[in-house]
């Protein structure tokens, strides 16, 4: 769907950022701006900053910024119409029906009908749980310690014994056939009849990160198999994308969260104060769950079953957690199986024990390799160590390493130095093999600590100056450009606020954000807008600092293009470069008249 610049514009301009995330975020007045504790992660004092004038966000700790409908977005993972909805609604302002294609019109509306469906159905279960024939249900979460007030909050049910209960009521409430069948929550036979998939069930729903029922998982009460069936995958739920638990978990605001096993691991774990476990949906951990979760934190205690399939179940996702770029660290639950049965033992208090020394995932690596080897036998022994010490070499940072190699070392006493020559040798085996590779990350490296990053903060200096004093707009008029900057981002931002500039005589760099689809762009274009520069310059020292920037930037422009017109042999072009260059001496004494 597309709507006209003008209304999103309109809807953006009517939605004060200030009151828009101050409904989220505890804000606070400082100078010009509202600062607050960054919602997007986790940290102790504030460094998000809203501003007023602006009407832009930016966090000085992880770099998100950007305008009211980013922060919607991010905050509440919706896509740019969705959140355009949301913000149109808060101010009454009327979107026109939207003008979708046949086909995606008709998804849309699936989708929404079987959100519908999903929550009739969650509230029928939780009805039963708590009415006559639920009894037997009920009685078995009780005695599986659950409070009311966690029943509630997870919103648990029961799944009658009768074999067409949901399918009759979901019927009695207008939905067809078709609909139903999508549903995941009704079978059809050939014949045509319909059983319920889940009867006689404890239910569970499943929540995704807004709090709307996407799917259910059923326990037999008792022994009986399957111990849980789970809703099959719809258009609305994928297994893979979602994680329960996690529509709570995100906003405990705790630096890390916990990842089990199963539905009731995360309840009990909630109910006893760990506000911050979540669940695969009975499937293996996936690279989209981890991005899921980096969202929120960047450190995951795996706190999966202490059976050997739940060891296997932890070697697996360890890597897909370090691939996301999350620190991994592993709970020790024994002798107990799960967390559900530990607290049930031992306590919150004994669980936070075990959480406070979660042990790193290496080491967790490391001695379940053990197992494999008879560290009694003198050939076994050397295999060992010398899996260990090929496996080191996922730490490219060598100060890293050696505390790595230490605490291997000093764990199976072989003496620092011995497992540091292994793993030296593994090294250098590596860089045989690979040394183009090398070589050219070293390029890399170096290529990110050019000067250029000095000329790029001119850049964004700039931008920042002109958005905050849109005089200096006409003092560098025929100086600067917006070709000057080269940064192609920058440059094309430029050009944006130049436009609004010399058209309408007043710049919104809210309204540019939304010209850039890309997060990272966005939060891009946000920090262009918010750079920090010292705020205690006098106004002559403030004047000299604009001067030097609009001369540096305008220095370098000419450079670049010197270089090319020297490499194209373009002599014309270099004549009137250098007349330009001159030109600058006298520049720098008209523009500090100005
Ligand atoms: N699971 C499943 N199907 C099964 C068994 C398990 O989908 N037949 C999934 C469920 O999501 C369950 C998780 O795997 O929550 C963990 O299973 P398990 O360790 O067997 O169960 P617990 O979580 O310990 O459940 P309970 O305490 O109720 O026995
Ligand atoms: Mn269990």
């Amino acid at each position: 769907m597309f709507y006209p610049e003008e209304l999103v514009e309109e809807v953006r301009a009517k939605n004060d950022i200030v009151d828009v995330i101050g409904s989220y975020v505890k804000l606070q007045r400082k100078g010009s701006n509202h600062m607050g504790l960054c919602p997007f992660h986790n940290e102790k004092s504030a460094s998000f900053s809203v501003s007023s004038s602006k009407q832009m966000y930016h966090c000085f700790g992880c770099g998100v910024g950007g305008n009211v409908f980013t922060f919607i977005m991010d905050y509440e993972n919706y896509s740019f119409v969705e959140a355009l909805k949301l913000l149109a609604n808060r101010v009454g302002v009327n979107l026109p029906e939207a003008e979708y294609s046949e086909e995606a019109k008709k998804q849309a509306s699936i989708k929404s009908r079987l959100l519908e469906i999903n929550k009739e159905a969650a509230k029928y279960y939780y009805y039963q749980l708590k009415s006559e024939r639920g009894q037997a249900a009920y009685k078995y979460l009780k005695d599986r310690a659950l409070s009311d007030d966690t029943i509630k909050q997870f919103g648990l049910g029961y799944s009658n014994k009768t074999g067409d209960d949901i399918y009759q009521y979901l019927k009695h409430l207008g939905y067809d056939d078709s609909i139903l069948r999508e549903s995941g929550l009704i079978s059809f036979d050939e014949t045509k009849k319909t059983y319920d998939k889940f009867w006689n069930r404890v239910m569970f729903p499943i929540m995704d990160v807004n709090n709307r029922v996407i799917g259910f998982g059923g326990r037999v009460m008792g022994e009986g198999s399957p111990k849980y069936l789970n809703s099959p995958e719809t258009k609305l739920f994928d297994k893979s994308r979602n994680l329960f638990g996690l529509n709570f978990a995100r906003v405990s605001r705790k630096p890390n969260m916990l990842l089990c096993e199963g539905y009731m691991d995360v309840i009990a774990l909630h109910q006893a104060g760990f506000n911050n476990a979540v669940a695969s949906l009975g499937t293996a951990f996936t690279g989209l769950q981890a991005n899921l979760l980096k969202r929120y934190i960047s450190e995951v205690l795996l706190t999966y079953d202490s059976d050997e399939a739940g060891t296997k179940a932890a070697l697996r996702a360890i890597p897909i957690l370090k691939e996301a770029g999350l620190t991994a660290k592993v709970i020790n639950m024994k002798p107990y199986k799960d967390p559900d049965e530990f607290i049930k033992a031992l306590g919150a208090d004994e669980f936070q024990k075990r959480i406070d020394n979660a042990q790193n995932a290496f080491l967790f690596e490391v001695e379940v390799m053990e197992r494999e080897y008879d560290l009694g036998d003198p050939e076994m022994k050397t295999k060992f160590f010398n899996e260990i010490a090929k496996k080191m070499l996922v730490f490219s940072e060598e100060i890293e390493r050696n505390i790595y190699i230490e605490a291997v070392a000093t764990k199976y006493m072989i003496g620092f130095d011995n497992l540091r020559k292994l793993v030296n040798r593994y090294g250098a085996q590596m860089i045989v093999g690979q040394s183009d590779t090398k070589e050219r990350s070293h390029d890399n490296l170096k290529q990110k600590q050019k000067p250029e990053d000095g000329m790029k903060q001119s850049q964004k200096i700039l931008l920042t100056w002109l958005i905050e004093d849109t005089r200096i707009f006409d003092k560098i008029k025929g100086i600067v450009d917006p070709d000057d900057f080269t940064e192609d981002l920058y440059k094309q931002v430029a050009g944006m606020l130049f436009e609004q500039y010399f058209t309408e005589h007043t710049v919104i760099p809210a309204k540019i954000i939304n010209r850039f689809e890309s997060k990272e762009e966005q939060n891009e274009v946000a920090s262009l807008f918010t750079t920090t520069v010292r705020g205690d310059m006098t106004d002559l020292e403030r004047k000299k600092a604009i001067e030097e920037t609009v001369l540096r930037i305008k220095k370098n422009s000419l450079d670049e293009q010197s270089k090319k017109a020297i490499e194209h042999n373009d002599i014309l072009a270099l004549q009137k470069i250098i007349k330009e260059q001159a030109d600058l001496q006298k520049l720098h004494i008209s523009f500090n008249d100005g």
